[in-house]
């Protein structure tokens, strides 16, 4: 079979090492490979490459996407679209593997119910896809997130200072909630309204009270200014108050050992339904089990 791959949208961890195991064990069986580079929008100007065992060697402990990703607003429109499926054709493609957030699950729907062959593979940090457990990446970006704060708070804790650090995740509260449990955060905000400036304040006054020396606010992004949030703070507390947004990092780090095993997993459970010819499927995780599910279900 010509399978062709592709990464779209923002780039997750462990989308290399699903590139390098996926095209070694599909080689391995006598298939082609044939990466669209720059995702969707690599279908409509037709960025076709057939990937060698040398393309996909010693890449798996790379973030980001070495075939390239963009957040593509053509393929949104019919034109755009109509190209993309044409080029699919043109290159003779028999089955299209996807790997991406919700964006790029609605487009391996759209082009599933166009007749393409997909399957699609959810791999973001931000693990917003509710049918699976777990989303590729987003155990390197809670680890990546986990890291700098714990690096944040010992310069915090050397002055004594309050400090808040944002963290990714789009509008899902997944990194902010296990970043906060991992590094003992005073305070949690996931929703803007949750928020309370007054409650806020009452809880850091009481951690301190309590002995804590530097308290954490950790906050999912897409919420509020964390920079102006911390010169509230600063002048209603007389306490230096401090802020971060730890940003890219979280994406661009290397994979977990969590994210290249599922990677792995991940690689060897999509070319076994290609095999078995079952298509319009996307991967996940259910009850610690590698699953899938039709699209139109999703
Ligand atoms: O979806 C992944 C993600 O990193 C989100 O956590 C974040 O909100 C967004 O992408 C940023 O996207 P961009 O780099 O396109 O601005």
């Amino acid at each position: 079979m010509k399978i062709g791959i592709l990464t779209s949208g923002g780039d997750a961890p462990g989308m290399n090492a699903f590139i390098s195991k996926f095209t070694n064990l599909a080689l391995k069986a006598g298939h082609e490979v044939v990466a669209f580079k720059f995702g969707y929008q690599g279908l409509i100007d037709n960025s076709a490459k057939t990937l060698t065992r040398e393309d996909v060697s010693n890449i798996a402990h790379l973030g980001g996407s070495n075939i390239k990703s963009t957040r593509s607003s053509e393929f949104l429109t019919k034109q755009g679209f109509r190209r993309a499926i044409q080029n699919i054709k043109l290159n003779e493609i028999d089955c299209l593997i996807v790997l991406g957030g919700d964006g790029t699950l609605r487009g391996a729907k759209e082009l599933s119910a166009a007749g393409i062959k997909v399957v699609y593979i959810p791999a973001t940090i931000d693990n917003d896809l509710f049918y699976t457990e777990q989303t590729l990446g987003f155990d390197s970006a809670v680890n990546a997130a986990v890291d700098a704060i714990d690096k944040i708070k010992q310069t915090m804790l050397s002055l004594n200072r309050i400090f808040i650090c944002e963290v990714m995740g789009r509008h899902c509260p997944d990194i902010a909630i296990s970043s906060a449990i991992a590094t003992d955060a005073t305070i949690l905000i996931t929703e803007a309204k949750q928020f309370s400036f007054k409650e806020t304040i009452s809880k850091i006054k009481e951690a301190i009270g309590d002995g804590e020396e530097a308290p954490s606010v950790i906050i999912r992004e897409n919420i509020l200014d964390v920079f102006e949030l911390a010169k509230k703070i600063q002048n209603e507390l007389d306490i230096e108050t401090r802020a971060c947004r730890i940003g890219y990092v979280q994406r661009g780090t290397a994979p977990s050992v969590m994210d290249r095993i599922l990677a792995r997993k991940f690689a060897k459970f999509a070319l076994e339904l290609i095999s078995s010819k079952k298509f319009s499927r996307a991967i996940g995780q259910v009850g610690n089990k590698i699953k899938s599910k039709n699209l139109s279900e999703i």
